[in-house]
């Protein structure tokens, strides 16, 4: 398993391209099975869950060619197994969103549960709620969810669909799946994260019919067909997210190239808050910051769009271990998303938890600082915390288990390097 030797105590200067965002693009590979003609993606991020999800497709038949520039070209003509296996969902729980085109273009589909997840237990009950309120016979046997359509129809129907909770890939596969039912399909309580406009855009550019995205009520007119497209992901504002809390831990001044500073109110706030100057420039976003001891740390809830993102939770969490004073973080999405405190007291950080809190006190009040150690990466955005922690630590840290941040960041150590990080692979 590769590991990333980091010697910290560098400041990030410099300017750096932000890739497109891996959660958009995993529900547009998706909707490109919605047709039979050509879909072409552009600016898709490079990194293994996209990866995953070509592998996930091409099984059921589709073709899909991937070129360096982050083009994809997806051809679901040939769409004859409309089955996702479970050697190829358990390593990525976005693969349920395969669920709701499937049912849409071919009235079945085959797919397995995703299971357990480092961060919850993550159900997939809603998704089969909301399919099933548009008719859809979803049997769950021997692991999979195996959905139909009732005898006799050939489509799903629009229906009122109320989730319990806001979720965000509950949302695309019902707007995938109402883009081609008959009727009217009204999503309440819908997600309104950048992702779910940038995927609706992208159904609109196939000739989808839906109004209202980026609120939580979406109306969507189902359509006969749609039509092939060509769409560029969203820029990836957890990338992005990532980058200012390193920028801000470590000190430096740094331009994040198609950064998108309106999708990133919350953080932008925060980081604020806690010492950095941070604006909106032409094309991106500009960062500045006297880095470690001079920031204070800063509470925050995470809560759904446009609230704190969950996903953000651990890279702030770092950047509040090495600053002045006392923060409070409670965790609202998920169950299980503290692990990266374990590993972040091994590098000597200050952290107790209780249930969904966090209480971090920050190591400049006393004048100590976090030093290197070898820390495991427990999950995907767990990693990036590890890596922002490693940047600032005294000395040499060496973060293992790293598959976890190739999971979902486009080639982060060459792009930290790029800004004068001390950052390197070791393959294993
Ligand atoms: C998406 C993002 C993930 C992010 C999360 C929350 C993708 C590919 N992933 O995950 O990066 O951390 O949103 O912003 O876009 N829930 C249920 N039953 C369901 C569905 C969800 O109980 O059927 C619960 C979940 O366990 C969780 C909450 O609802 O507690 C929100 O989850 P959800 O928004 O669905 O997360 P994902 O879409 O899986």
């Amino acid at each position: 398993m590769d590991k990333l030797l980091i010697r910290g105590g560098r400041p990030l200067n410099g300017e750096v391209l932000v890739s497109g965002a891996k959660n958009a693009a995993l529900p547009e590979l998706c909707a490109a099975l919605l047709t039979a003609e050509p879909v072409t993606l552009l600016n898709v991020p490079q990194l293994q869950d996209v990866s995953t999800m070509l592998k996930l497709i091409r099984n059921m038949g589709v073709s899909a060619e991937r070129s360096q520039d982050g083009t994809v070209r997806i051809d679901a003509g040939g769409l004859n197994t409309p089955e996702a296996p479970y050697e190829l969902v358990k390593t990525m729980r976005a693969s349920v969103l395969a669920l709701g085109p499937l049912l849409a273009r071919f009235g079945e589909a085959t797919v397995s549960l995703p299971g357990g997840c480092a961060i919850g237990s993550r159900p997939v009950d809603q998704h089969i709620k909301g399919l099933a309120a548009m008719g859809a016979e979803i049997v769950v046997e021997h692991g999979y969810m195996i959905a139909k359509l009732p005898a006799g129809w050939t489509r799903l129907r629009g229906a009122r669909i109320t989730t319990d909770m806001v979720t965000v890939t509950g949302t695309e596969n019902f707007l995938m799946a109402a883009a081609l039912a008959e009727g009217e399909t009204v999503l309440e309580n819908a997600a309104q994260e950048p992702e779910i406009s940038d995927l609706a855009e992208m159904l609109i550019a196939m000739g989808a019919r839906i109004e209202g995205h980026g609120t939580s009520r979406i109306r969507i007119q189902g359509v006969d067909q749609l039509h092939g497209c060509t769409h560029r992901v969203v820029a990836d504002r957890i990338e992005a997210g990532t980058f200012l809390c390193a920028v801000a831990a470590t000190g430096g001044d740094v331009v994040l190239r198609h950064g998108r500073a309106d999708h990133l109110d919350a953080v932008i706030e925060k980081l604020r808050e806690a010492g950095a100057t941070v604006q909106a420039v032409d094309g991106g976003i500009r960062v500045h910051s006297a880095g470690g001891a001079t920031l204070k740390a800063q509470g925050f809830r995470t809560t759904e769009y446009p609230g704190f993102p969950t996903d953000m939770q651990a890279q702030f969490m770092a950047l509040n271990c090495i600053a002045q004073g006392t923060a409070t973080v409670t965790e609202t999405i998920f169950e299980n998303r503290f692990m990266h405190v374990n590993e972040l007291v091994r590098l000597g950080a200050r952290i107790q938890v209780d249930g969904k809190v966090a209480v971090i006190e920050g190591l400049a009040s006393t004048s100590a600082r976090l030093s290197g150690a070898t820390v495991m990466a427990t999950d995907l955005r767990a990693s990036a915390s590890l890596v922002i922690a490693g940047l600032v630590a005294d000395g040499e840290t060496v973060v293992d288990r790293i598959y976890h941040l190739d999971r979902g960041y486009d080639c982060m150590e060459a792009k930290l390097r790029g800004l004068g990080a001390d950052i390197e692979r070791m393959k294993a």
